[in-house]
Formats: C-alpha cells, structure tokens, sequence
C-alpha cells in the first residue's frame, strides 16, 4: 500500500529546505566575509615601499630597480626568530604554491622576498641557508645596519634588539607583516600575521586578475 503526502505536509517540508538553503547563504557569505577582511589590509594615506639598497643571498647587490615588473610579497624578519618569521616565510610560500597549482604563470609572476633586520648574524650565506628551506624563488636580502635601517623604514617597520644572554643570543622585537607590492613597486595590501595561505592565495590572484593578468 502506498501513500501519498499530504499538500500541507509537502509544504511544510519545502518551507523547511528553503530554511536551510538560506541559513547556509548566509553563513557563507558571513564566513567568507570575514575571512577576506581579517586575512588582507588596505592602508589609506600611508606610503609603503620605496627604495632599498641591499645585498641577495648570492651575494649581488641589489636595488628596488632589480624588481621593476615583478610583484613582491615581502616580509621583514630574522632567521634565528624562533617561530613567527618561520611561521610567516611559510604561509608566503604555501600561498605562492596554492596560486601555481591552478595558474604557474601568474605565480611566476611573484617574487616572494625575505629582508633580515638582523643582518649582523644574518650574513649572505646564513640568508642562503635560511631561504632554502622555504620557497624555491625566494630572495635573501640583508645588508648594513643604516640600509637596513632605510629599507625597514620605507615599509613602516618596527624592529628592536634585544639584550644579548650570556651566549651573546638575543632576540628581535619586530612586526610581521606581508606587504603586497605591485610590478611598478607600489603598495598594493598586506596580510595580518598568520593569515590563511588559501586567503592570501586568493587576494594574490584577485589583484593581479584586476591588473588584467589572467
Ligand atoms: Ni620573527
């Protein structure tokens, strides 16, 4: 014996999905939102960027000229920081890979940059080391204490040294944050400290999708 629903209970069923399909809506549009605004800044009225004479992890003098057409993903750092600069060198390096997976040409485009404000220890060759372990492209740049001083302060970069320990080790006070620089060396956002790879993955490509890269 088969039975039929009855209208009002198919109704009361199609009410009920309908429910459920614009709850889920609007979670995704809140998650979503969010995500987009906590990953990536844009700050008004303050110049980021400008020029910066340094030394890569080759050893080649190197100035903001040498990167005229590439865009930079840049992060200020040291490479005896314990965690953050380790932690921040990744989330770069995984959000450039997440780009080449779906699109290598646009990553290509990309040269993701560590600048060392601690370049007392942070020699050409500790740079070398210290790079390899992340991202394959990525540029060591370090240089002396006044350059350093130059290249931190066009980014708006705060660092401090700290007290050497009885072994001479000392620790860096420094923020962290991922500048976005477009192909004429231009600010372009930064992403907050311990941002999702997959966001910033997707800001990366949106940018450059607006810059008519395809
Ligand atoms: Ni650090």
């Amino acid at each position: 014996m088969k039975r039929t629903p009855s209208l009002p209970i198919m109704i009361a069923l199609l009410a009920v999905v309908a429910a459920i399909g614009v709850a889920a809506i609007t979670a995704w549009f809140q998650v979503s939102d969010k995500s987009v605004t906590s990953t990536s800044m844009v700050l008004p009225k303050v110049k980021i960027g400008g020029p910066i004479t340094l030394t890569d992890h080759t050893g080649t003098r190197v100035s903001e000229a040498d990167f005229a057409g590439k865009y930079m993903m840049i992060y200020f750092g040291y490479t005896y920081c314990p965690d953050v600069c380790p932690t921040e060198l990744t989330i770069m390096t995984q959000a450039l890979m997440e780009l080449a997976d779906s699109d290598p040409e646009m990553a290509e485009k990309i040269t993701p940059v560590f600048i060392t404000v601690d370049p007392k220890r942070d020699t050409v060759a500790v740079m070398k080391e210290y790079v390899d372990n992340f991202h394959p492209r990525m540029v060591g740049l370090s240089g002396s204490s006044d350059d350093t001083k130059a290249a931190a302060k066009a980014y708006r970069v705060f660092y401090s040294l700290g007290e050497p320990d009885e072994d001479g080790d000392y620790g860096v006070d420094h923020s962290s944050f991922l500048y976005f620089m477009g192909p004429d060396g231009a600010y372009r956002t930064m992403f907050k400290h311990n941002s999702d790879p997959m966001e910033v993955a997707k800001t990366l490509r949106s940018v450059l999708e607006e810059d008519g890269n395809s």
